[in-house]
């Protein structure tokens, strides 16, 4: 395995420095990702980093990831430290609005090089902000998700977003967001035991 290493670390002085957007005046950090980065399997790209992850400068650690880390865990027995997880974009929106085209435009190298360089098997983006990021659709998430797409020859699984999970908890069912979710993190699972066994 080649060592990234080099690469990885200027990649992340740049993010850690990056001017090109409005963003940069209100973050208090910008938020890179964690997880593996020799021999990657799977990356996770959320939206963007809200009010936990700003002030902590990492991902997915407030309530949406508490229960992104439960879905993983206990959805698909896979160890959130196994994979590589980070957003599209790596500063926070003020007030947590959706990012703007201009913001995602401006951001893009900075994932595009992520993914370039982990070269992981498998990508999944949850929600719609990472999914239009990296795939040319106007599908929206309820139709895309569940189903392998290609991303320059990385397979790209979408899911609903936690966020979203949270905001429709009181929804029973075998066609609930979460019930669906608990079935495409079961397909995620599958899929990387074929890589590791
Ligand atoms: N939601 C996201 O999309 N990303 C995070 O890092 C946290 C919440
Ligand atoms: N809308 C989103 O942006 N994400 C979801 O996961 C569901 C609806």
């Amino acid at each position: 395995m080649m060592d990234i290493r080099t690469a990885w670390e200027e990649l992340k002085h740049k993010v850690s420095a990056c001017r090109k957007c409005g963003l940069c005046e209100s973050r208090h950090n910008t938020v890179f990702g964690e997880g593996p980065v020799n021999d990657c399997h799977a990356v996770i790209v959320g939206e963007a980093p809200g009010e936990d992850e700003d002030i902590s400068g990492r991902p997915f650690v407030g309530r949406a990831g508490q229960l992104l880390t439960d879905i993983l865990e206990k959805g698909g027995k896979i160890s959130r430290d196994t994979i590589y997880i980070t957003n599209t974009i790596k500063c926070r929106p003020p007030g947590n609005r959706n990012p703007s085209a201009d913001e995602i435009s401006a951001c893009s190298e900075y994932l595009e090089a992520q993914l370039l360089l982990l070269h992981p098997d498998i990508v999944v983006t949850m929600g719609n902000i990472p999914t239009k990021a990296l795939l040319d659709t106007k599908e929206g998430i309820t139709s895309l998700r569940g189903k392998w797409h290609e991303w320059r020859g990385i397979r790209l699984l979408p899911m609903f977003h936690p966020s979203y999970l949270l905001r429709t908890e009181g929804l029973r069912g075998d066609k609930s967001p979460k019930y669906l979710t608990w079935q495409d993190v079961l397909a995620l699972k599958t899929e990387i035991n074929k890589l590791t066994h």
